[in-house]
């Protein structure tokens, strides 16, 4: 029996007999605003648990380490156990969200170059934002582990913007999660899926992420499968 080791706000994680493997289980809760609003929306675990596996495999066949090992059913993934990084690392390609909010600029206005933030995992404090500095002075990370972790986003980024690009979709943000395998080696983590980026589509600057829940703009569901169906037909032009 697997055992039960963190039950987050939308993921489960368990322990397999491997003690380097855990079983992800992704659930249907949706959260926003730290926890505060939090609801179930159908099929959403399945539908996170699938975009998530063609973007970590699609990642792992361009050279990018990832934790991922395999999907084993609709809502359930195996994975490398890792030594998580508290670090949610932010790459915004377009202004929206808080840094839209922060300098008082309207979302989608120009910025001259993407913009590359670390926040301190933790719901305590509400994810306060981290800099080199506190992550080095608080043994966090090493720079060496800092430059590695923000060299694998860049990648990600410039992987990924062409890949949404050919789905019809703006990557204007995302947040990625890294950890430390028992080798020491660092690995892209935990889940890339319309829950930690935003997506707005090239043609109407929609929503197509969880901005859809958290500001009350639709059907959640509605929107995952449409943003699955795009990546598997963006994902089948590239073979
Ligand atoms: P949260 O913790 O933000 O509520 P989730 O519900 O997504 O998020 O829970 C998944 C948790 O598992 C996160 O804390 C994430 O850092 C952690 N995690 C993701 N991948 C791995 C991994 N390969 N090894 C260990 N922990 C992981
Ligand atoms: P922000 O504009 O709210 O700071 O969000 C930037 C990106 O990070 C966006 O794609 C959503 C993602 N994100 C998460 O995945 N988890 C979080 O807790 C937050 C605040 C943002």
């Amino acid at each position: 029996m697997d055992k039960l080791l963190y039950t987050g706000k939308a993921k489960k994680m368990y322990q397999t007999d491997d003690p380097q493997v855990l079983k992800v289980v992704y659930t249907n809760q949706a959260t926003a605003l730290n926890g505060k609003k939090h609801d179930q929306i159908k099929d959403k675990g399945e539908l996170n648990n699938e975009i998530s596996t063609l973007i970590f495999q699609y990642l792992m066949k361009k050279g990018i380490p990832t934790h991922f090992i395999k999907k084993l059913n609709d809502t359930e993934e195996l994975v490398k156990k890792c030594d998580m990084f508290p670090l949610e690392v932010v790459t915004r390609n377009v202004c929206a969200g808080h840094f839209a909010s922060r300098y008082g600029l309207k979302e989608g206005a120009p910025i001259a170059q993407p913009v590359e933030e670390m926040f301190y995992k933790s719901d305590e404090l509400g994810d306060p934002m981290i800099n080199t500095s506190d992550i080095l002075a608080l043994s966090i990370a090493s720079q060496d582990e800092i430059d590695k972790i923000w060299d694998l986003t860049r990648k990600v980024n410039e992987l990924l913007k062409p890949l949404f690009a050919d789905a019809g979709m703006r990557l204007v943000d995302f947040k990625l999660e890294f950890g430390k395998l028992a080798d020491g080696s660092i690995v892209l983590a935990d889940e890339f899926s319309p829950d930690n980026c935003r997506l707005w589509d090239i043609k109407t600057n929609a929503h197509m992420d969880k901005d859809v829940y958290r500001r009350g703009l639709g059907s959640l569901t509605d929107t995952y499968e449409k943003v699955l169906a795009r990546v598997k037909e963006a994902l089948a032009e590239e073979d």
